[in-house]
């Protein structure tokens, strides 16, 4: 099958990733890691593995299906994900339309993946699907701002964060309800663009 327009533009961003994300990896990480300390014994799915700057973030010990839609993203993940103590099993895959079976998981965690993918409700409607009913999702994101005068510089700098990467500009928590979530948790970690988001099935 021919590559999606969203493959081909994540397998480019790969090669310069670890370059231009790195600040912004080392300063979430306090959050992103205490997010995914609450990955419990069950079957986890992470949605957008990237290069697998984050897999040093988890606690061990978890059995987690980790996909991407970049193979080449998951080439640079796959000996980070060797290298964790418990279970990492790595599939191509994307969000929109996922292979598993309804009710597959009991958590779904992901981090600064909604700004990138296209039409994010669908995407979120396969995470619900996949979960088992009362299924939990984690999400660490960074959004669109509802005040003045961000939410004009967002979406100014809208365009052209699209062309290399994610959009700035997404409700995320609107788009996590519309797929049929409840969300039990909200917390701003940098005014109200960057936040952590947890909902249930
Ligand atoms: C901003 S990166 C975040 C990666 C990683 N979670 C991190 O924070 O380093 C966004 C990721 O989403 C993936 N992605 C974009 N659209 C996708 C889709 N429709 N399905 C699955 N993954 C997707 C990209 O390949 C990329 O790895």
């Amino acid at each position: 099958m021919a590559a999606s327009v969203t493959q081909k533009k994540w397998d480019r961003i790969s090669s310069f990733y670890k370059w231009s994300n790195g600040a912004a990896e080392r300063r979430w990480e306090p959050w992103k890691k205490e997010m995914f300390s609450r990955m419990g014994d069950g079957n986890i799915l992470f949605l957008a593995i990237g290069i697998g700057e984050e897999i040093r973030l988890f606690p061990e010990n978890r059995r987690i299906t980790a996909i991407d839609i970049s193979p080449r993203m998951l080439s640079k993940a796959a000996a980070k994900a060797a290298h964790y103590n418990g279970s990492i099993r790595l599939m191509q895959m994307d969000a929109r339309n996922l292979s598993f079976p309804s009710g597959t998981f009991n958590q779904v965690f992901t981090a600064c993946t909604f700004c990138s993918v296209p039409e994010p409700v669908k995407g979120l409607k396969e995470l619900y699907r996949v979960l088992k009913p009362g299924g939990e999702l984690l999400m660490f994101e960074h959004t669109g701002s509802k005040h003045f005068p961000f939410r004009e510089m967002l979406r100014i700098m809208n365009p052209i964060a699209e062309m290399i990467g994610p959009s700035v500009t997404r409700d995320t928590v609107a788009n996590v309800s519309a797929a049929g979530f409840s969300i039990i948790g909200l917390h701003n970690v940098y005014l109200d663009i960057v936040k952590t988001i947890s909902a249930l099935k």
